[in-house]
């Protein structure tokens, strides 16, 4: 029996620290589902090195490389449905997925952000920025959330929570440190719970 792999996209603009978690952990867990496609507004960066070095198409897309937006975000669209795309992780992606995308995967696009959603999202909420609010605000824990992508920054359906404490000498770059060493267990988990849920 051929059994179908759900197809997977990573859209990135840094390290790929998670890509690399995610990709590793499926296949340890022997996952039915594979990442085919990373897609960056940076043609040089740790996560597309990744994928040119492991054999997973590697697309560069940016606004500037077309005339208008609409362009720009219709051939985001046709890029995905061309590698037959069924799921899209943001992993440190740094622009706002385009609606058009948003509209043609719903309940299909999962972000990872590093705090504990509501508090501390949205727009300008990012990187060492969100750690540096959550240290100014006095929290005891802090965490990482993974969520479904609609709309508005950061603020569609929590899927998986997990908490780190926050400790009393901690810097931003320390609480990063240990939310990302969070991130990258648990967005393994929360792409195998949408799976199921899609599954089912
Ligand atoms: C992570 O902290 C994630 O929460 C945020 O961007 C960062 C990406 O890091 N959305 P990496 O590129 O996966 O290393």
């Amino acid at each position: 029996m051929i059994v179908h792999k759900t197809r997977i996209a990573v859209f990135c603009s840094g390290s790929g620290s998670n890509f690399q978690a995610i990709f590793h952990a499926l296949k340890k867990k022997q996952l039915n589902a594979e990442i085919v496609l990373c897609l960056s507004n940076r043609s040089q960066c740790g996560a597309m090195e990744f994928a040119r070095s492991n054999g997973i198409a590697a697309v560069h897309l940016m606004e500037k490389q077309f005339d208008s937006f609409d362009e720009f975000a219709a051939a985001m669209v046709g890029c995905l449905r061309k590698h037959g795309i069924e799921i899209i992780l943001l992993a440190g992606y740094m622009r706002k997925v385009p609606d058009a995308v948003v509209t043609a995967f719903p309940e299909r696009i999962i972000n990872i952000h590093p705090a504990l959603l509501p508090k501390f999202g949205g727009e300008g909420m990012y990187g060492i920025h969100v750690h540096t609010a959550v240290l100014e605000a006095g929290e005891t824990e802090s965490g990482a959330t993974v969520h479904l992508v609609n709309e508005e920054y950061d603020k569609g359906r929590i899927l998986m929570q997990r908490h780190v404490p926050v400790l009393a000498d901690d810097t931003p770059e320390s609480l990063a440190a240990r939310v990302l060493e969070c991130e990258h267990k648990l967005y393994p988990e929360a792409l195998e719970k949408l799976i199921a849920e899609q599954q089912s």
